[in-house]
């Protein structure tokens, strides 16, 4: 079982450090809702899914001392412990939507007193790592259809384990592949500026004894001309309605190439990665990082000091170049924005079939 980035123990949570990786395995208990967003904005627990999960035990964290039966005051320190985990990330929609979740269940259950209301939100944020779990594994076997036996995948970033509450999205593909006996071939960009392909993909898989080769983002290029690619395959942060994905700056370079070489590129995603609120990708908030990321990058001075830095962590795939997003209700194809509405709807009538459960927007 590949290894777990997020658990509950023992009323903190447990990360394991993903800025320490790879020469380091450390896991870091957390018992308040400070240091989980210190935690989050750092990238020691990253990935759309895990800081989405990361967030809602953020919420039981910050109101697991609470004294006293006022429960519009419980309430409102839920708004407001969720409020200050928003600004931690903006691009990662999947946070907003588990903050919403957690705001909603407090608010529908608020009948339930103080005392009972956290252990519901305790329970509600355990289901939604348990969830994501599942997600991982049903977006894996979809996903494991398009590969072929002797296949090689191209990824960037990390999209795995280390990223979820499961075993990954883009990597839960090759690992649902690998389980059903197909010989899967990983390479790996190194994903600059924080090298999450070189320093957690690479190693995540190698654990897995899964087949890996890093690359440099620059030789992208050349390794697909020389056919060494089958399938480009990544993760999602934010999905707008019609199908443009915001992933990992350097992922739209991917899936240009991809074009160009005849390459099919797909994003693996569980459906709280859809912004069912956006009509499309220039409306994504797109982090920026620190200058300090790119020019001393792992405590290495690269650049002259003063220079001036752009540092986008995001990009924008248009989806006129994805093949087709890979989620855990199947394969969604072009036309996406037909094709995306649809499963709105379904997942409208499901939620509205089962009371206490997440609604679409948020
Ligand atoms: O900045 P990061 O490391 O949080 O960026 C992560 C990614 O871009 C992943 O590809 C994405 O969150 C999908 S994770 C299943």
């Amino acid at each position: 079982m590949p290894v777990k980035a997020i658990e509950w123990i023992n009323g903190k949570v447990r990360i394991l450090d993903q800025t320490k990786l790879p020469t380091e395995v450390v896991y870091v208990d957390i018992d308040n809702p400070g240091d989980l967003g210190e935690a989050i904005r750092s990238l020691r627990v990253r990935g759309a899914p895990a800081i989405g999960i990361a967030g809602a035990f953020g919420i039981v964290l910050g109101i697991q001392n609470f004294q006293g039966n006022d429960v519009p005051g419980f309430l409102h320190e839920v708004d407001r412990v969720a409020r200050e985990l928003m600004k931690t990330r903006p691009t990662a929609v999947n946070l907003f939507w588990a903050l919403e979740r957690m705001k909603r269940v407090a608010r529908q259950q608020s009948h339930l007193g103080v005392e009972g209301l956290k252990n519901r939100l305790l329970r509600e944020a355990q289901t939604v790592l348990e969830e994501d779990r599942e997600v991982c594994h049903r977006i894996g076997k979809h996903g494991a259809r398009l590969l072929q036996d002797n296949s090689a995948v191209l990824t960037h970033c990390n999209a795995g384990a280390l990223a979820t509450g499961g075993f990954g999205t883009a990597l839960g593909v090759v690992y649902a592949a690998v389980e059903e006996g197909k010989r899967i071939r990983v390479y790996v960009d190194e994903t600059r500026p924080l090298l999450q392909g070189a320093r957690l993909t690479t190693w995540e898989l190698m654990q897995a004894g899964i087949d890996v080769t890093l690359i440099s983002d620059n030789a992208a290029a050349f390794v697909l001309k020389q056919g060494r690619i089958d399938a480009i395959i990544v993760g999602a942060d934010r999905i707008a309605r019609n199908g443009d994905v915001a992933n990992k700056i350097g992922t739209y370079n991917l899936a240009v190439l991809a074009e160009k070489h005849g390459i099919p590129f797909y994003v693996a995603a569980p459906l709280s990665s859809f912004d069912f609120s956006i009509q499309s990708g220039d409306q994504i908030p797109i982090e920026e990082r620190a200058p300090e990321e790119i020019t001393e990058g792992f405590g290495q001075r690269i650049a002259p000091p003063g220079v001036q830095v752009y540092s986008p962590a995001f990009d924008v795939t248009p989806h006129q170049l994805v093949r087709a997003i890979i989620t855990e209700e199947g394969i969604i194809e072009p036309p996406f924005e037909e094709n995306i509405a649809k499963l709105e709807k379904q997942l409208i009538h499901t939620q509205n079939s089962d009371d206490d459960l997440w609604e679409v927007t948020r």
